[in-house]
């Protein structure tokens, strides 16, 4: 499949148009950013462990019955995905407190919560993607339909089981993440952009080390080492 012309350029990846109007090449980057790209890196090796560990939790989905865009991985940090159109909501899910809602409501660092949240943000780093609810992506005009709405909380619940299932069986606790999705050609909404540990939160089972962008963010250690390990279990497992 042949790349042509870049069509989008996010934080973490790069998107290049095909030679068919329905596919895209999703380019996994080693730049980091944290805080609203307030904070810089660049890790060599790191989109390639990103490119992978997407791949093979897309997979692990797919074969779960969530429909996503991915479609083949073309080479270390190249994966073939169909064309979609992006929702701007970032749909987070959340199985432990940490992170932002730590520091926005006050609950104590680690906590388990209750049941898993699920919450919208308006992905617009202007605004600093903002935390938002239904009436406000109708509002935004981001979907009318509250069946949209609910489809995203659902698929994103049946995500976080498949996943928190996968992954405490390699010690890894999936305490929070990030997804994104998009609308197909055939008007469906898919998931799409990455699952990775720029977008997870994994703690190691036994002694809580963080094993993902935290890493980063908190200065914790090498991210490179940390996400190898994340990549080293999932294989172990066969995902
Ligand atoms: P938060 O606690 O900072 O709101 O993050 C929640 C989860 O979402 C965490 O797993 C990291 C992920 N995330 C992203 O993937 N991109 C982002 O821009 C932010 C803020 C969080
Ligand atoms: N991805 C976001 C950024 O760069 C925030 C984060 O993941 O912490 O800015």
């Amino acid at each position: 499949m042949q790349q042509k012309e870049l069509i989008y350029e996010g934080k973490g990846k790069k998107i290049f148009a095909t030679e068919d109007a329905n596919l895209i090449i999703a380019e996994f980057k080693d730049d980091l950013t944290a805080f609203n790209a307030q904070k810089k890196g660049n890790e060599t090796g790191k989109g390639a462990l990103n490119c992978k560990i997407s791949s093979l939790l897309f997979e692990l989905l797919e074969k779960n019955g969530i429909k996503t865009h991915y479609k083949k991985t073309l080479d270390s940090t190249h994966l073939l995905c169909d064309k979609v159109r992006i929702l701007p909501i970032e749909v987070v899910v959340r199985n432990v407190a940490t992170g932002s809602l730590s520091k926005r409501l006050g609950i104590k660092d680690g906590l388990e919560l209750p049941f898993v949240l699920v919450e919208f943000y308006y992905k617009d780093d202007v605004l600093g993607d903002p935390i938002i609810n239904d009436e406000h992506c109708k509002i935004l005009n981001i979907t009318q339909k509250q069946e949209d709405l609910d489809f995203l909380k659902s698929q994103a619940r049946k995500i976080n089981t498949i996943l928190k299932d996968f992954f405490i069986k390699v010690n890894l606790r999936l305490i929070d993440f990030k997804l994104e999705f998009g609308i197909n050609k055939e008007n469906q909404i898919v998931l799409a952009d990455e699952i990775s540990p720029d977008s997870c939160r994994f703690w190691d089972k036994d002694t809580n080390e963080k094993l993902d962008k935290d890493v980063f963010r908190q200065n914790l250690g090498n991210v490179k080492v940390a996400y190898e390990e994340v990549l080293k279990r999932i294989l172990s497992q066969g995902a």
